[in-house]
């Protein structure tokens, strides 16, 4: 063990402008702002609609937003890691696509695929950089155009999801703050709740593949709905249980955005009342990777050092887990970019 932490030293974000409101949605499908609201917390998300701009676009304007305002160059980051379900495409990974992009001359880098769990197992691998001492500056992003790989004829997926990115900088802490416990997990028997079937060497792009709509995100919304309380909840209890914390001891719970019915159950389930809660669906919806470090970004000026944040999030795999942090700064130390 060692007393040399990884602490989140900035937060950066980027939401695309336009916004695609659930009165939109009633345009294209079969469904009403009425159900929409009531089923799943969502009221409106935001859209990158200009084809020309992907994933690697909204990643690098967060990312530079985290290094503006914590005042270092691109030449200081050691290592780009990004959390995402839609890369620029198959390969290269998109960080790499991010590293040239900011110019960050020195920093490797690459993918991690993991769904909506992507944010925070790519926080924890970046946090074993910096603990080891291998590293001084990791940038961690989740970024996902989910408007991408979203069926805007199937209205049990297209409500649901949008497109944005939120980006940390971690740097060591040995003042007892920073990411102090995680738990991850993955089951893969029930991938097919949960999956994108083509476009990888299972189903590479055919006519088939497009006349079946592989391309497109499937859900099955009810399996995955259970699955997920059950799974966050699960987690952000042990983790609390381990590290002797109660609900009073917890600042924020800040779980993964994909339906506030499940955050209100996954809650409930930790003894945490929703004034502890951080949300921001309702105005994004689910953002995949993005929505945990879109969280942080908008509650950052409420943070104080020594807060304890619980994340937590649930996604296709499946695969999930929960992170304790000790926030580390106050958001008024760090630059304006305004
Ligand atoms: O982020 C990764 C992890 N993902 C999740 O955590 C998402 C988990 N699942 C969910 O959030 C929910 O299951 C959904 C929001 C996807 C669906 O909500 P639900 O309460 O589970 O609805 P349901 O699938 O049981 O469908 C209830 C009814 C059905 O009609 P019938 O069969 O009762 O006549 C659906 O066809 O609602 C219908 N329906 C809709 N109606 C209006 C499904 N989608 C819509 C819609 N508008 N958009």
């Amino acid at each position: 063990m060692t007393d040399r932490k990884a602490a989140i030293t900035a937060v950066g974000h980027y939401l695309p402008e336009e916004r695609l409101t659930n009165r939109d949605l009633e345009k294209l499908v079969d469904t009403s702002d009425e159900w929409i609201t009531s089923r799943t917390g969502i009221k409106e998300r935001r859209i990158l609609r200009d084809p020309d701009k992907a994933t690697s676009y909204m990643a690098v304007r967060a990312a530079q937003m985290v290094l503006d305002r914590r005042g270092i160059g691109a030449d200081e980051v050691d290592l780009i890691i990004i959390a995402t379900v839609t890369p620029d495409m198959m390969f290269p990974a998109t960080a790499c696509l991010v590293q040239a992009e900011l110019g960050a001359g020195k920093a490797w880098g690459f993918d991690v695929l993991a769904a909506c769990s992507g944010f925070l197992f790519a926080l924890s691998a970046a946090a074993r950089f910096i603990e080891s001492g291998k590293h001084e500056k990791v940038l961690v992003i989740g970024a996902d155009k989910m408007s991408t790989i979203v069926d805007y004829t199937d209205r049990t997926t297209c409500i649901l999801f949008g497109d944005g990115a939120g980006a940390v900088l971690l740097e060591a802490n040995t003042d007892g703050n920073g990411i102090l416990d995680s738990m991850e997990r993955v089951d893969g028997n029930d991938w097919k709740g949960l999956c994108m079937l083509g476009g990888g060497s299972l189903h590479p792009a055919s006519p088939t593949s497009v006349e079946k709509r592989l391309h497109y995100l499937y859900q099955d919304g009810q399996p995955v709905f259970k699955r997920a309380v059950v799974g966050m909840a699960g987690v952000a209890e042990a983790i609390m249980k381990r590290n002797n914390l109660t609900g009073d001891d917890v600042r924020y719970l800040v779980p993964h955005q994909a339906n506030l019915r499940i955050i209100d159950a996954t809650a409930r389930r930790m003894g945490i009342p929703m004034e502890k809660v951080m949300l921001n669906i309702e105005r994004y919806g689910n953002t995949t990777a993005a929505t945990l470090p879109l969280c942080l970004a908008d509650w950052e000026h409420e943070l104080v050092p020594g807060d304890n944040l619980i994340l937590a999030a649930f996604g296709g795999g499946f695969s999930w887990g929960s992170t304790w942090v000790k926030w580390a700064y106050d958001a008024a130390s760090l630059n304006s970019t305004h």
